[in-house]
């Protein structure tokens, strides 16, 4: 006798969404964080901010375009370089350091406002490292998913600012919450297995079987798939999310763009 539909335990949207202005926004984020690994709050820039970190992200970009971007590697994943390819675009990634703050002053106010440092000392305890990467995403190349399900191989908090309206078609960011803690596991498990970041199997449901996502999740694929949300958002609305979460980018259609600037925090000091 099952017990309990398939609806059974399903997160609304809504239940994710939070005002960044509000009185308890800060114990608010963390709360969902901690119980689902993730909250959004849409709207969180606005005109004319949003309009200037739009234009540095693409004289960025200009600077860069006519070098040679560094091409996927062969396990299909996206370079750890400046400029790279991806399947779908193009990424620049940058250190926190004198370079970003000289090339994107704005951006780099964004992402070092105290409530972000309150927030990552409290979700990833102290030390930690306030948005040590910031990576600038442009995705142009249709494509039926622009990443699959997949946990990031280095856990990271991530800070994440769509630069663009995003519906279903242009590569909306899905998220299962509540998965955080057994792909934890599934992820320490990987490094403990293979020790060589292309080798961890970040894609979780092409390369785990049924019956190792059933131990972790306590669901088969199909179940925990349906428990998908997906985050259709004005421009200038922030998500943050623990990257242990299962995460991914869906469909990009053609004459479709995607401009993402997402920025990464992480346990410890690094270096
Ligand atoms: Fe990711």
């Amino acid at each position: 006798m099952l017990i309990g539909g398939l609806h059974a335990g399903r997160i609304s949207l809504s239940s994710l969404r939070l005002d960044h202005t509000g009185g308890n926004f800060a114990e608010d984020a963390l709360e969902r964080l901690r119980e689902y690994g993730i909250f959004y709050c849409p709207s969180w820039l606005e005109e004319p901010v949003l309009e200037s970190v739009r234009q540095e992200f693409e004289l960025a970009f200009s600077e860069v375009r006519n070098t040679d971007p560094a091409q996927l590697t062969d396990e299909g994943k996206v370079p750890v370089s400046r400029y790279g390819r991806t399947r779908t675009g193009a990424q620049l990634r940058f250190d926190n350091d004198a370079e970003f703050v000289n090339r994107l002053p704005i951006s780099r106010a964004i992402f070092s406002q105290d409530w972000m440092a309150d927030l990552a000392g409290s979700y990833l305890g102290i030390p930690c490292t306030l948005n040590r990467h910031i990576i600038l995403t442009d995705d142009f190349d249709p494509d039926q998913e622009i990443i699959p399900h997949h946990f990031d191989e280095m856990n990271a908090l991530k800070f994440y600012v769509c630069l663009d309206d995003i519906d279903r078609e242009n590569g909306p960011f899905q998220a299962i919450p509540g998965t955080t803690e057994p792909t934890s596991r599934l992820r320490v498990n990987e490094w403990l297995r293979h020790e060589k970041f292309d080798d961890v199997r970040q894609r979780v449901f092409e390369q785990h079987n049924e019956e190792v996502i059933h131990a972790l999740y306590g669901q088969f694929k199909a179940t925990l798939r349906s428990r998908e949300l997906t985050f259709q958002v004005p421009a200038g609305s922030l998500l943050v999310f623990d990257t242990d979460t299962v995460h991914r980018a869906g469909l990009l259609s053609p004459g479709r763009r995607r401009r993402i600037i997402r920025a990464s925090s992480y346990r410890g000091i690094w270096p």
